[in-house]
């Protein structure tokens, strides 16, 4: 069962995607989504991702409705986020405290398993910020706190402020990485994240609905991820849709199954976070649990993602 290095968070090998919550499924396909996943995970938790900022708390909302109708929160991981881009200083002492009670409130539990820091803001001093977070963890509101979207100079220096104030800090880091978009990640960011012996959670496992190989050439897609997807359509993007199709064939499971397995695979990765709109778009994801990929296979999809 994946873990969370340094801590006692087993979550599952997939992490479900809860932006699509009240945005493109409304609560009653989310509910079934979450039945489902749910269902899937076992006997793994069922680890949940979602944010403050997702419908101004429509996502959290939905998740803990289902949670309590299903009394199933101590089958559940949630993470959620603190932090919206807006706020003047997002992650001063203050925003996070309220943020906090706010999430609570909207997810209908006591505690958050893995409470992050959604962006970086520069405004606020580290100590402010892992101070006050420590303070949620104190009073048992927050088992784990985690960055997203940090720099490596950032993330290097909450590792440092972390130390000298004597608290535990981010035990892991969630970023922007799939098979379409590996750049950015895997040079210096995973070197700081390796260094520190935490673990990484990557977004947009499915690069926003491309790596389900449903966006072609002259292909229109219904859907409000499609021109942040179709950025994908191209040469690069043909030939990784290739060696996706051939892995899958060669397993007899969907596309993004393939995708996902590859993430979970890479170094520091211990869940790669990914969403479905309907039960039907997750049941094509959920297959990636059992899926052992080759090192020929690996290589194949290494080659194509890269050159
Ligand atoms: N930390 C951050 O700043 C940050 C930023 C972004 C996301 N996230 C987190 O990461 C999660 C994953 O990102 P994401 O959901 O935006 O993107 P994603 O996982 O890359 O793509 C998921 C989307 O692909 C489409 N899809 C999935 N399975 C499919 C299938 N079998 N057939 C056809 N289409 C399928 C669906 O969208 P359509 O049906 O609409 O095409 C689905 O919502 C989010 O839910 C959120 O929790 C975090």
């Amino acid at each position: 069962m994946p873990q969370l290095p340094g801590t006692d968070l087993t979550v599952s090998d997939l992490c479900l995607g809860g932006n699509v919550f009240g945005w493109t499924a409304d609560a009653p396909t989310s509910f079934a989504i979450l039945d489902r996943f749910l269902d899937a995970a076992q006997p793994q938790p069922a680890f949940v991702d979602t944010a403050e900022s997702y419908g101004d708390g429509t996502s959290e909302r939905i998740l803990g409705d289902w949670m309590a109708a299903r009394g199933a929160r101590d089958r559940v991981v949630v993470a959620t986020k603190a932090s919206r881009g807006q706020k003047e200083h997002p992650l001063a002492a203050a925003e996070i405290r309220t943020a906090a009670e706010r999430s609570l409130r909207n997810l209908q539990t006591d505690r958050i398993d893995l409470y992050y820091a959604h962006y970086g803001d520069e405004t606020t001093p580290l100590e402010e910020t892992l101070t006050a977070f420590d303070e949620l963890v104190q009073a048992g509101k927050v088992r784990y706190v985690a960055a997203s979207n940090y720099s490596p100079g950032r993330l290097t220096e909450a590792r440092e402020t972390a130390d000298r104030l004597g608290v535990r800090g981010y035990t892991a880091l969630q970023m922007h990485y799939n098979l379409m978009e590996r750049a950015a990640f895997e040079g210096e960011l995973r070197d700081v994240v390796r260094a520190q012996g935490i673990g990484t959670l990557p977004y947009f496992g499915l690069a926003k609905g491309f790596l389900t190989g449903k966006y072609r050439a002259g292909e229109q897609i219904d859907s409000p991820r499609a021109k942040g997807a179709a950025a994908y359509v191209g040469e690069r993007g043909d030939r990784v849709l290739g060696a996706l199709g051939e892995v899958a064939r060669e397993h007899g499971v969907p596309v993004p199954a393939v995708a996902l397995r590859w993430l979970a695979d890479q170094p520091t990765v211990v869940a790669p976070i990914a969403s479905g709109r309907s039960v039907e778009q997750l049941a094509e994801l959920l297959p990636m649990r059992d899926l052992v990929l080759t090192d020929d296979q690996r290589r194949r999809l290494d080659e194509a993602s890269t050159r």
